[in-house]
């Protein structure tokens, strides 16, 4: 039987702040038969802490772009290791699911591993990425600010697109990337926001997720 496709966009904020979630994801995957998985694990506190050291030492941002590259390099070696898995450090718009679980990470300057994660969705043949955040989903307003945020169940790409307002720059924190969700648009991929490894079955079972749905539209 062919095997279906699905990503999981791996934050790397939610890789440092819930190493406890590791296990579980693994085992989650293993009870997944008809499904292979492409992990592409973010950079986190350590892709920014040199962001934030190698700005302060004037360097261009081209250059801060592939120091966030290589944080991102290092924890999906790391995560590779853990999950005894493959490793693919090339282009996401090349890459091809052989195996159970392949680990990737970041590819090129101006990128997030959401863009990544969204051109390996299209490569891979993935209709879904689950993108894996320290916030429970996407909320009307930041919940860390503000009191009366929010959680939002299900919003199409070109109003979450229009949520988001920061400008790019190395290390920016996008909850998941307006680039990637553009290309998520234009390809038809559906995007899970979630900090809860059990989104991941319960949306392949068809069941109701504790998260955010992010439809193409
Ligand atoms: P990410 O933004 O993907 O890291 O990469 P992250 O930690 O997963 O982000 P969260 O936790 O989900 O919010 C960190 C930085 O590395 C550079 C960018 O500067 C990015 O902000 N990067 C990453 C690239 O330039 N190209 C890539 O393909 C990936």
């Amino acid at each position: 039987m062919t095997k279906k496709a699905a990503i999981i966009s791996l934050g790397g904020s939610f890789l440092f702040s819930h190493p406890d979630a590791l296990l579980p994801l693994k085992h989650a995957l293993a009870k997944i038969p008809d499904f292979n998985f492409g992990i592409i694990v973010g950079g986190g506190e350590l892709a920014r802490k040199y962001i934030d050291f190698a700005r302060g030492l004037g360097l261009t941002e081209e250059v801060l772009h592939r120091i966030g590259i290589m944080g991102t390099n290092i924890n999906a070696f790391m995560i590779s290791k853990y999950f005894n898995c493959g490793l693919y450090y090339g282009d996401p718009r090349l890459m091809k699911l052989k195996g159970k679980i392949i680990v990737s990470s970041g590819f090129k300057p101006g990128w997030t591993t959401d863009v990544c994660s969204a051109y390996a969705s299209v490569s891979t043949g993935s209709r879904i990425i689950f993108n894996i955040s320290k916030e429970k989903g996407v909320y009307t307003k930041d919940p860390e600010t503000f009191k009366s945020a929010k959680l939002i169940e299900d919003i199409d790409t070109t109003k979450f697109m229009r949520m988001m307002t920061y400008g790019r720059f190395a290390g920016v924190n996008y909850i998941f990337d307006p680039m990637a969700a553009r290309i998520c648009r234009i390809n038809g991929i559906s995007v899970v926001v979630t900090n809860s490894i059990s989104d991941i079955p319960r949306y392949l079972k068809g069941l109701r997720i504790k998260g955010t749905l992010i439809r193409p539209g």
